[in-house]
């Protein structure tokens, strides 16, 4: 049973996720070899994942530098995935129109790191492009009540931004639990992303609790076993 929600709930959630979409799948290339990035990304594509999450850091919103709209441009041309672009930077308008010129379909953007959101998200849509916002573990879903309507997607970070491989924060599942009862509620479409941590194991509770887009780094390119075998793996867990 997940914290704060009633048991009703709970399985009228389970039930509506056999029956919504299905869960999609966006394993993030921070974890993936930079060596042979074109060829990682063809490969996740052909096992079947839904979406390719790039992360982008700058060391001042998180610890870690790591790549810029040129990836993504490079990246652009090995898969047809939508390109989930998520900026772990300050002040993200400034970056905004070359992610987007570089090929990204979905951009978010840190609430803890925009003084004017809606005015960001304004611009993301603008461009024609999917909005996101994300939260980081310890910001409240009050933060973001009166943007809600206008994204496409909300992601709940579920381990502290900058770096990849990290643990779940377990007790992020009540929080996406609040989150799709708010999205639910509102009758609100925005996808509800989780970033962090998320494996296999973890994978079934998170969609449980109201999850509907999976983040996945290093459970997924690592070298245990092969990208189709670990999404296999995940979606073989799922309602
Ligand atoms: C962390 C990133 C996540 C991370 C997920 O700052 O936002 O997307 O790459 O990687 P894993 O699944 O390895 O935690
Ligand atoms: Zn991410």
């Amino acid at each position: 049973m997940v914290i704060g929600i009633s048991r009703g709930a709970f399985w009228f959630r389970l039930v509506r996720v056999r029956m919504s979409d299905k869960i999609k799948l966006a394993p993030s290339i921070l974890s993936a070899d930079f060596s042979r990035l074109g060829e990682q990304v063809a490969e996740a594509t052909r096992a079947g994942a839904d979406y390719l999450h790039v992360d982008v850091m700058d060391r001042q919103f998180v610890p870690r530098i790591n790549i810029g709209d040129g990836v993504v441009k490079a990246i652009r041309p090995h898969t047809t995935l939508p390109l989930d672009v998520h900026l772990m930077v300050n002040s993200p308008e400034r970056q905004i129109e070359s992610f987007a010129q570089a090929g990204a379909d979905i951009i978010t953007v840190h609430v803890e790191a925009c003084l004017h959101l809606h005015r960001v998200v304004t611009q993301i849509k603008g461009l024609n492009l999917r909005a996101g916002v994300a939260l980081n573990p310890a910001t409240s879903l009050d933060t973001i009540r009166e943007i809600l309507p206008l994204v496409d997607l909300v992601l709940v970070m579920t381990v502290n931004p900058g770096f990849g491989g990290q643990t779940f924060i377990p007790q992020m599942v009540d929080k996406i639990a609040r989150l799709r009862q708010l999205l639910d509620e509102g009758g609100l479409e925005a996808e509800l992303e989780v970033d962090g941590g998320i494996n296999a194991e973890l994978a079934p509770k998170v969609v449980h609790a109201g999850a509907r887009v999976l983040v996945a780094g290093a459970a997924v390119f690592n070298n245990k076993e092969s990208i189709s075998r670990t999404i296999e793996r995940i979606r073989e867990g799922l309602p």
